[in-house]
C-alpha cells in the first residue's frame, strides 16, 4: 500500500486521482487543495466541476481509498509520490507577461514539500510545465540539509474536458518520464506500476524527463495547429462557395490526415491551448529560436482573427448595428460537456456585443454560474436564462457558440414563430441543419458556409 497525494484539487487532479483511487483499491488516495470551498465541494453531493461519469467514479470510492483534505502540510508529511496538479497559467506581470508560464504556485508547492517532508518521496509533475521544470524542482527539494532524496518524474496529462473519464479509463497513451539513475529508474517504474492496473503496458511510454515535459507542450500545440489550419480555410471557403465540412471531410479521408480534430468553428477555448502555445513561443524565443516563435504564434493570432471575424459577420449581417437588438447567445462553455468557461470564445463574442450595447441573453445547461464569474462587469449587461426558448423569445438572432447537441434538437420553428424578424441564425459550431432552417425563414450563416439570405426576409 502507498499514500498517494495529490496537491491541487482543480479539473486535473479531482477526476485523475479519482480515477487512480477506483483502478488501485489498495492505496490510499489524497487530494488536498487551499481553496477550501472546493474541497467542501469535493466532500459533497454537488462536486465543484460537471464531467460524464465523474461522480460516479468519485462515490464508488470517496471515504473508502479517496479523501480530500485542506490539511496540505499533514498529507505531505504522510505521502510517499507526491502529484503536482497546481495551476500554471500564463504570466500577468514582468518579465514574460503575456506568455511565459506562471510558476509561483507550482515552486509554492516543492518548497511546501521539502519543508514538510520527513522521508524520501517520489513528486510527480502534473501540471503541464515549461520544458526543464523538473531540474529547478530538483534543486529546491534538494536544497536541504537532512540529505533526504527526492526523485522527480513527469507524467504530463492528456485529458480533454468533456471525456476526461473516459481518456482517464483508456488513453491513448500515458507519459512517463525520469532521470536515467538506479533511483530515477525506480521511481519511475513506481509510476508505470500504478497505471499498469488498468492501461496496457505498451500504452505506458517511457521517455526522459525533458522529452515527456516537452511532449505535452508540443501535443497541445499540433492540436490547436490543426484548428486554427481548418479555420483558416474556412475564411477562405466564405469567399468562394467552398464548404468547409465538405473540404474536412474530403481531406479527412487521407489516412496520413485522419479526420479528427478538424470541426471549423468559432475558435478553440479551454484554459490551455492558448497558455501552453504561448508557453512554448516564450521559450523558442528565450533559446534565441524567433522563427519557431513566430511560426507557432500564429496559431494563436488566427484564433484570435476568427473570434473576431464572427462576431463581424454579426455584425455586418444585421445592417451594421446590433445596438438595443436582443440577441441568443446558445452556449457559454468552450466546448460542450463540461461546464468550464475558461477562455471560452463564447464569452468574448459575448463581450464584443455587449459592447455594441446589444441586449445579450446567454444559455447554457451548465456554465451559466462559471459564465457569470469569467464576464466580471460585463455579467451586468448579459441576461442569464436557463431555458434557451425563454432566451431566444423576442430576439433578432441566436448564435451557437458551444456545440452541445441539445442545442440541435431544439424545435426551430417554435422559436422562429417568436423571434424578430428578419431573424438570423449565426452557426459557430456547424451543428444545426442550415437548409431546414432557411426553409422555416431563417437567414442562416454558418462558419465555412455560403450564407442562406432571404432577400426579402
Ligand atoms: P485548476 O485551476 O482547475 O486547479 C488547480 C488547483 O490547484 C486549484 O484548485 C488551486 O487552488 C490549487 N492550488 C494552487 N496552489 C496550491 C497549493 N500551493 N497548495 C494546494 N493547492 C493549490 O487547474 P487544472 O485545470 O486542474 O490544471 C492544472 C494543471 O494541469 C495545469 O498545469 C494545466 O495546464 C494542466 N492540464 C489541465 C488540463 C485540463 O483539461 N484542465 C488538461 C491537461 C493538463
Ligand atoms: C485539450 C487537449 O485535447 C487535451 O489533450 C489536453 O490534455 C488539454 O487540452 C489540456 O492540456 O488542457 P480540452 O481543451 O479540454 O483538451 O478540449 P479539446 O477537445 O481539445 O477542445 C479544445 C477547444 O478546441 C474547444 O474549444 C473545442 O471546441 C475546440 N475544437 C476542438 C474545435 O474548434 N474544433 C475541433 O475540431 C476540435
Amino acid at each position: 500500500m502507498a499514500n498517494i497525494l495529490c496537491i491541487g484539487a482543480g479539473y486535473v487532479g479531482g477526476p485523475t486521482m479519482a480515477v487512480i483511487a477506483q483502478k488501485c483499491p489498495e492505496h490510499r488516495v489524497v487530494v488536498v487543495d487551499v481553496d477550501g470551498a472546493k474541497i467542501a465541494a469535493w466532500q459533497s453531493d454537488r462536486l465543484p466541476i460537471y464531467e460524464p461519469g465523474l461522480k460516479e467514479v468519485v462515490l464508488s470510492c470517496r471515504d473508502k481509498n479517496l479523501f480530500f483534505s485542506r490539511e496540505v502540510e499533514r498529507h505531505i508529511a504522510e505521502a510517499d509520490i507526491i502529484f503536482v496538479s497546481v495551476n500554471t497559467p500564463t504570466k500577468t506581470f514582468g518579465q514574460g507577461a503575456g506568455k511565459a508560464a506562471d510558476l509561483q504556485y507550482w515552486e509554492k508547492t516543492a518548497r511546501q514539500i521539502l519543508q514538510n517532508s520527513p522521508t524520501p518521496k517520489i513528486v510527480v509533475e502534473k501540471s503541464t510545465l515549461p520544458v526543464r521544470t523538473a531540474e529547478a524542482m530538483e534543486r529546491i527539494l534538494h536544497s536541504n540539509d537532512r540529505g533526504l532524496q527526492f526523485d522527480v518524474v513527469s507524467n504530463p496529462e492528456f485529458l480533454a474536458e468533456g471525456t476526461t473519464i473516459f481518456n482517464m479509463e483508456n488513453p491513448d497513451r500515458v507519459l512517463i518520464g525520469a532521470r536515467d539513475t538506479p533511483s530515477g529508474r525506480k521511481a519511475m517504474q513506481a509510476i508505470v506500476d500504478l497505471y499498469a492496473h488498468w492501461v496496457p503496458r505498451e500504452r505506458i511510454v517511457t521517455t526522459n524527463l525533458w522529452s515527456s515535459e516537452l511532449s505535452k507542450l508540443v501535443a497541445n500545440a499540433f492540436l490547436a495547429q490543426r484548428i486554427s489550419s481548418i479555420n483558416s480555410i474556412s475564411a477562405l471557403c466564405e469567399k468562394t462557395e467552398a464548404d468547409i465540412q465538405e473540404i474536412a471531410h474530403a481531406i479527412g479521408l487521407d489516412s496520413r490526415i485522419g479526420p479528427r480534430f478538424l470541426n471549423a468553428s468559432v475558435g478553440f477555448g479551454g484554459s490551455c491551448f492558448k497558455k501552453d502555445i504561448l508557453n512554448l513561443v516564450y521559450l523558442c524565443e528565450h533559446y534565441g529560436l524567433s522563427e519557431v516563435a513566430r511560426y507557432w504564434d500564429q496559431v494563436v493570432r488566427m484564433n484570435e482573427y476568427q473570434q473576431a471575424r464572427f462576431h463581424s459577420r454579426i455584425l455586418s449581417s444585421m445592417f451594421n448595428t446590433v445596438a438595443g437588438k436582443r440577441i441568443a447567445l446558445f452556449g457559454a462553455s468552450f466546448k460542450a460537456n463540461t461546464s468550464d468557461t475558461r477562455e471560452s470564445p463564447a464569452l468574448n463574442v459575448c463581450r464584443a456585443l455587449v459592447e455594441e450595447r446589444a441586449e445579450v441573453v446567454l444559455t447554457d445547461p451548465y456554465a451559466l454560474d462559471n459564465a457569470r464569474v469569467d464576464l466580471g462587469e460585463d455579467a451586468r449587461r448579459v441576461i442569464f436564462e436557463p431555458d434557451p426558448y425563454a432566451a431566444a423569445a423576442n430576439a433578432h438572432a441566436i448564435a451557437i457558440l458551444t456545440e452541445w447537441p441539445l442545442f440541435a434538437d431544439l424545435d426551430y420553428e417554435a422559436i422562429y414563430r417568436s423571434m424578430a424578424k428578419p431573424a438570423f441564425i449565426f452557426d459557430g459550431r456547424n451543428i444545426l441543419n442550415h437548409r431546414g432552417l432557411f426553409s422555416i425563414g431563417f437567414n442562416v450563416q454558418a462558419i465555412g458556409k455560403p450564407p442562406l439570405i432571404h432577400p426579402s426576409r
